[in-house]
């Protein structure tokens, strides 16, 4: 009998793509965007049939805040669009809703929204959906050293107290599995500022697919791509097949 195939537990995404999308289609980058919130339904519905635990997806970076005024307006409508009308659906669906990122950027209106989605989806357990917006890797790195910070000058903790562990329950995302399976559409290899800790050992996944094309057929390619890949975190290949059994 063959054994039962790998599944991640936590897949990251870079929703990338969706302002090449529209102007293909000589259209305003904001349709590439709306069409994108539909490959998260998609993404979504995919991750729930296959059991995953957590999915984090990349909506907003720190570094998107200097796009033209209008998409990050055109962006802003979007969220506030999506917070009114898809939330009661994810909590139907049994999605604890999270957002990670530095929220006090974002208009009133928008923080209290997220709360409210966050506090209305808290006990669902079907899966973790993180919103990673005006979210950075360095920003979420460095917000976790001043907290630790602030605890040692307080008194609360001493230096030597600070291990990998402790910093790594200072991040975002701490509690929940560190992501095995990333995935960027829309071509570019690189990480722009994502999850940067918790990456470590993340297995990357690239497609040329834009975002808002996505569908399970690129998905099922990303998943079992994923399940025939040894993932040996510093040992060697004998080392591992030997624990394996
Ligand atoms: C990703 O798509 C969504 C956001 C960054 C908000 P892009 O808007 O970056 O699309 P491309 O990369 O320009 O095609
Ligand atoms: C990363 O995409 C951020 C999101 C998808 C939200 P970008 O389009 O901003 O990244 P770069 O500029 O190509 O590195
Ligand atoms: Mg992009």
């Amino acid at each position: 009998m063959s054994p039962p195939a790998r599944k991640p537990r936590h897949v990251a995404i870079i929703m990338d793509g969706n302002g090449r999308w529209a102007e293909r289609r000589h259209r305003p980058r904001s349709l590439g965007h709306r069409a994108g919130a539909r490959a998260v339904r998609v993404c979504l519905e995919f991750c729930l049939a296959e059991g995953t635990e957590s999915l984090t997806l990349f909506a907003f970076s720190s570094e998107n805040w200097n796009r033209p005024a209008e998409e990050v307006g055109a962006l802003m409508k979007l969220f506030l669009r999506l917070l009114d009308h898809e939330v009661d659906e994810l909590d139907r669906r049994k999605v604890r809703i999270r957002f990670i990122g530095e929220r006090s950027g974002f208009p009133a209106d928008i923080q209290g929204k997220m709360a409210r989605a966050e506090a209305q989806t808290a006990n669902n357990r079907a899966i973790t959906l993180n919103i990673a917006a005006s979210y950075g890797g360095r920003w979420d790195i460095v917000r976790a050293a001043r907290a630790l910070a602030e605890d040692v000058a307080a008194g609360r903790i001493a230096p030597t107290q600070i291990d990998e562990a402790l910093f790594g329950q200072s991040l975002s995302l701490a509690g929940q599995a560190e992501p095995d399976l990333f995935i960027r559409t829309g071509g570019d290899t690189r990480i722009s500022n994502f999850l940067l800790w918790q990456l470590a050992y993340t297995e990357l996944w690239f497609t040329e697919t834009l975002w808002p094309d996505l569908d399970d057929a690129t998905l099922r390619q990303a998943f079992d791509d994923f399940a025939a890949r040894e993932r040996r975190f510093g040992l060697t290949s004998a080392q591992v097949a030997t624990e394996a059994e």
